[in-house]
């Protein structure tokens, strides 16, 4: 590709504001390259929607990624990751990454044990997504899998450290504990903004990993193998569109995750 193409943004999107979670290391491993976000507000949550729905919102969200001239697409939402992937892949003309593998591979580098356990939306959950990932990694390592579907309501609504929050945890992770991990995936781009909570309950004995920081190392892989990243000397941007407005945002971009996000544009999705 030219070099044009490097000067492109990076498109990432998720179904609200998890995927930052995932931006913000992209901001911190790759700062010379221009981000676009898109959080699908106008329908979060993805985590209960059947592979049908979620391949056809994937789709749309990546066409409005490709109006805005993106030169890759990151899927920082596991539900989407788990379901649209491969339609993606087909479908698009640029490169596509999502989370699931780098989330696995983070959990065989952390457990000791060999007993992981993984949390996220009905969605991901249910498409084994995460057992076959592991497995395809370590397939000695026993997996335990939870869906907490309240976990990602609670979180768009800005309760990062709320006493329903906790009830919340206690109610979906009580008998995990008991099960032998000694590691959490949290395979949710939600989840890391409630990762003290779930320290919190878990205790010290159980390692929470989640995907932001090996999808980031896999990003810039993938850019160098394209020869397609920005110039190191540039000074990235990140531009945040929704599909619909929504109080809980901003506040949990910028006072959680410490990012600059600045004016977000409302951008409705056409069908
Ligand atoms: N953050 C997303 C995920 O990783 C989506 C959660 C949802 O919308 O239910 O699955």
């Amino acid at each position: 590709m030219d070099s044009t193409t490097s000067s492109r943004p990076i498109g990432v999107f998720d179904s609200g504001v998890g995927g930052l979670t995932v931006a913000a290391e992209l901001r911190r491993l790759l700062p010379h390259e221009d981000i676009y976000y898109i959080g699908d507000t106008a329908r979060v949550p993805y985590g209960g929607k059947s592979q049908a729905t979620i391949e056809r919102y994937s789709a749309e969200i990546s066409e409005m990624l490709l109006a805005e001239n993106a030169k890759m697409i990151v899927v920082a939402c596991n539900t989407a990751s788990a379901l649209a992937i491969p339609r993606l892949e087909n479908a698009l003309p640029i490169p596509v990454t999502g989370v699931i593998e780098p989330g696995a591979r983070a959990a065989v580098a952390a457990t000791r044990n060999g007993q992981v356990g993984v949390i996220g939306t009905r969605g991901t959950i249910h498409s084994g997504a995460y057992e076959r990932a592991i497995h395809a990694l370590a397939p000695d390592v026993r997996v335990t899998s939870r869906a907490c579907p309240m976990l990602v309501p609670a979180i768009e609504e800005g309760w990062l450290d709320d006493s329903l929050t906790d009830s919340i945890i206690a109610r979906y992770l009580g008998d995990l504990v008991p099960s032998g991990i000694d590691t959490l995936v949290l395979g949710c781009t939600h989840y890391p903004l409630v990762k003290s909570a779930l320290a919190r309950y878990l205790g010290p004995g159980i390692r929470l990993v989640d995907s932001a920081e090996n999808c980031a190392i896999a990003v810039r892989d993938l850019l160098t193998r394209h020869g397609i990243g920005a110039c190191e000397k540039a000074q990235g941007t990140l531009r945040v569109a929704l599909t619909d407005a929504t109080d809980g945002f901003l506040p949990v971009a910028e006072e959680a995750l410490g990012l600059t996000v600045g004016e977000v544009r409302i951008a409705a999705v056409q069908r």
